[in-house]
C-alpha cells in the first residue's frame, strides 16, 4: 500500500487489509513515495479512525518505498495518481510495472480515481478515506481468498 507520506492513507490501507486477511498467509505492508516522515507513527487521526473499527495501527512506522519492494511484493497499490506515476517511474521493467495498481480501480475498474489526501483537511476526510479503503479491501480479499 503506497501513498505520499506513509502516515495517513497507506497505514490505514495496510491496517484494514491486514485485519481482513488475518487467516491467510499474506504479507501486507505500506510505504510512502516520499521520505518526509520516515520512522514516524501514523497520523493520530488515522490511528483514531482505525481504533473506531477496532484496528490498531499505532505500531506502524513510516518508511519510504524502495525498488526492492518490487521483488518483495506481488501487488503494489497506489492511493493516488501521483503515487502511481512515481511508482511507474521507479519500475525497471514491464513485470514491475504490471504489479502497480490504483487501489480504487478495485471498486471502479479503470477509473483511476484517487484516494483524497486527508493530511490538510479535517477529521471528515479520514472518515471518507476509511470507507473508501474498506470497500476497496473487501474487493481485494475476494481475489486472494
Ligand atoms: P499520506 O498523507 O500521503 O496519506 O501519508 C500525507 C502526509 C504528509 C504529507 C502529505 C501527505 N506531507 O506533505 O507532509
Amino acid at each position: 500500500m503506497v501513498c505520499l507520506g506513509n502516515i495517513c492513507r497507506s497505514p490505514l490501507a495496510e491496517g484494514i487489509l491486514a485485519h481482513k486477511i488475518q487467516h491467510l498467509d499474506v504479507t501486507v505492508e505500506s510505504a510512502g513515495t516520499a521520505g518526509y516522515h520516515i520512522g514516524k507513527m501514523p497520523d493520530e487521526r488515522s490511528i483514531e479512525i482505525a481504533n473506531k473499527y477496532e484496528i490498531d495501527i499505532s505500531n506502524q512506522k513510516a518508511r519510504q518505498f524502495s525498488r526492492a519492494d518490487f521483488d518483495e511484493f506481488d501487488i503494489i497499490y497506489a492511493m493516488d495518481t501521483n503515487n502511481f506515476a512515481h511508482l511507474t517511474s521507479l519500475a525497471k521493467n514491464q513485470n514491475e510495472r504490471d504489479k502497480i495498481r490504483m487501489i480504487l480501480n478495485e471498486i471502479k475498474p479503470e477509473s483511476f480515481d484517487s484516494v483524497p489526501d486527508p493530511y490538510y483537511g479535517g477529521d471528515n476526510g479520514f472518515h471518507l478515506v476509511y470507507n473508501m479503503l474498506d470497500e476497496a479491501c473487501n474487493k481485494i480479499i475476494t481475489q486472494i481468498e
